[in-house]
């Protein structure tokens, strides 16, 4: 990390007020995220004896250095809070997710958990989803077919890539990001976009999210639920 969003490490740390020992726990991925994580390792060393899911590799991998207890998706059979961060939030709580790739395994633990809290600086509020570009998961076979079905939906798609090569998720798939501009009709958006065969999942999450929780520069937060 280069330097630190005070907005970002304030919502973070906020958000594990609402954690309790003998809780299953998702962990988010990204630059907010991050710092809820990092503050529950330390909650952890405390004594805070809980046990937790995460949504990439890349947090597992933070979660697995601070020493918090790990489980596996396969041994849940549910997860209590999820915190995790989000591109863009609007005034009824839909989210655009993904920025960071991670948009299905985020969206099957958030979906999977009985309260997810977002955690955002406040860069992140809009009043309509969509200037951010939204993230749509597809499977690598026929993709350049699957772009152009996701271009007939008004939106300019562009394939994701990383130092030049093809972004890769977790999962093995691809990413197609597609700049809407507007997105007024979030929830029709995600089922129409998940009829597309191809795509496994949008970055679209409306009707998931019951807390979000806004960093500002001044390390001051607020709680919106
Ligand atoms: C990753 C995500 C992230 O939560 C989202 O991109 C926000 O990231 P950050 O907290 O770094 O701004 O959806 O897939």
């Amino acid at each position: 990390m280069t330097s630190i969003n005070p907005g970002k490490k304030a919502a973070g740390e906020r958000a594990t007020e609402y954690i309790q020992s003998g809780m299953i726990v998702g962990l988010g991925t990204g630059s907010t995220a991050f710092w809820a994580i990092e503050k529950i390792g330390k909650m952890v060393m405390e004594g805070l004896q809980i046990t937790a899911v995460a949504t990439s590799v890349t947090s597992e991998e933070q979660a697995e250095k601070l020493h918090i207890p790990l489980i596996s998706f396969a041994e849940l059979d549910h997860i209590d809070v999820d915190i995790d961060g989000a591109d863009e939030v609007d005034e009824n709580m839909n989210l655009i997710k993904g920025g960071g790739g991670a948009l299905l395994r985020e969206k099957i633990i958030a979906s999977s958990s009985k309260e997810m809290i977002v955690v955002v600086d406040e860069s992140k509020m809009v009043e309509t989803l969509g200037k951010f570009p939204l993230p749509a998961e597809v499977i690598p076979f026929g993709w350049e077919m699957t772009f152009r079905k996701l271009q007939s939906f008004g939106c300019t798609p562009v394939l994701r890539k990383k130092n030049q090569e093809v972004f890769v998720t977790d999962n093995g798939n691809y990413i197609i990001d597609c700049s809407f501009g507007s997105i007024p009709s979030p929830g029709d958006l995600q089922s129409q976009l998940n009829n597309i065969p191809g795509v496994v999942e949008n970055g679209l999450f409306t009707n998931i999210c019951s807390t979000v929780i806004v960093g500002y520069a001044d390390g001051s937060t607020k709680v919106i639920s």
